[in-house]
């Protein structure tokens, strides 16, 4: 395993980048007779015990996937309830955050939010992009389609104006003009709830990425389930196309 993807911890391969799908709110909630809510509340819990866990693995990049693109057509009073939720959460915890030297960016598409997340998003860019323990970036409004269109649309704009020849378009310009232009490719990608498919996540950045699947609901995953997802990273044999070496 190269040394740019991983670190060595004690017996565990770390991998660099480990981007999360974090699913089964919903039935967190109904096997407990409960709103759907109450498992998103009890799913941002998480969230933070995740990214603890990432601060003492010493995990460079985690990238949580918070809500797509499709989540919006899910019935009103569920998505403003996850909105007031997003909304909560910048405004409480992103300090708590920065004191930890975490830094924080988002990915997606923010035009759909009203205009006081969107600054509450460029300020919690804004106050920890000098932050160096851990790289934390959460997909909110985000489709992965969607993204590489807007790619695709921004690189065709600048060949019109001339700025770039069409020759010149290649994939470090292509990955330049994605979200997730500042960021290496996920190592490790986790979902729980036992759903496996990538539901328009990182459809690009996940071309060699391991996938872990596992049937922990996302309100019951924990640190021990992180480090066992990176255990199994740590058995796997990356070839990236090449052959057994
Ligand atoms: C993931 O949990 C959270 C979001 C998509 C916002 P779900 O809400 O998808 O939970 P399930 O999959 O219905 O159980
Ligand atoms: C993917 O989960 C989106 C997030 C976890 C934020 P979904 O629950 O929306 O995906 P599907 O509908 O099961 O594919
Ligand atoms: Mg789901």
């Amino acid at each position: 395993m190269s040394t740019d993807v991983a670190t060595e911890i004690g017996d565990l391969t770390v991998p660099q980048h480990v981007a999360i799908i974090m699913d089964g709110n919903g039935r967190w909630a109904r096997q407990r007779m409960r709103p759907r809510t109450m498992g998103h509340a009890a799913g941002l819990e998480v969230l933070r015990e995740i990214i603890r866990a990432g601060l003492e693995l010493n995990i460079g990049f985690l990238t949580f996937f918070g809500f797509s693109t499709e989540n919006w057509n899910r019935p009103a009073d569920e998505v403003s309830f996850l909105i007031d939720l997003l909304r909560r959460y910048l405004q409480r915890e992103v300090v708590k955050l920065h004191e930890q030297g975490v830094r924080l960016r988002f990915i997606g598409n923010r035009d759909r939010f009203d205009d006081d997340i969107r600054a509450l998003l460029v300020n919690a860019e804004q106050l920890t992009r000098q932050n160096t323990a851990l790289n934390v970036t959460i997909a909110l409004s985000y489709g992965g389609r969607e993204e590489i269109v807007s790619a695709a649309r921004r690189l065709a704009e600048a060949a019109v104006r001339g700025d770039i020849a069409v020759d010149e378009i290649d994939e470090t310009r292509f990955e330049a003009a994605l979200f997730t232009a500042s960021l290496p490719a996920p190592d490790l990608l986790i979902r729980t709830s036992g759903e496996k498919r990538l539901s328009n996540f990182l459809l690009w950045q996940t071309a060699y990425t391991e996938f872990v699947f596992t049937d922990v609901l996302w309100p019951d995953f924990s640190a021990e389930h992180l480090q066992q997802a990176v255990a199994e990273f740590g058995s796997r044999d990356r070839r990236f196309g090449g052959i057994i070496g």
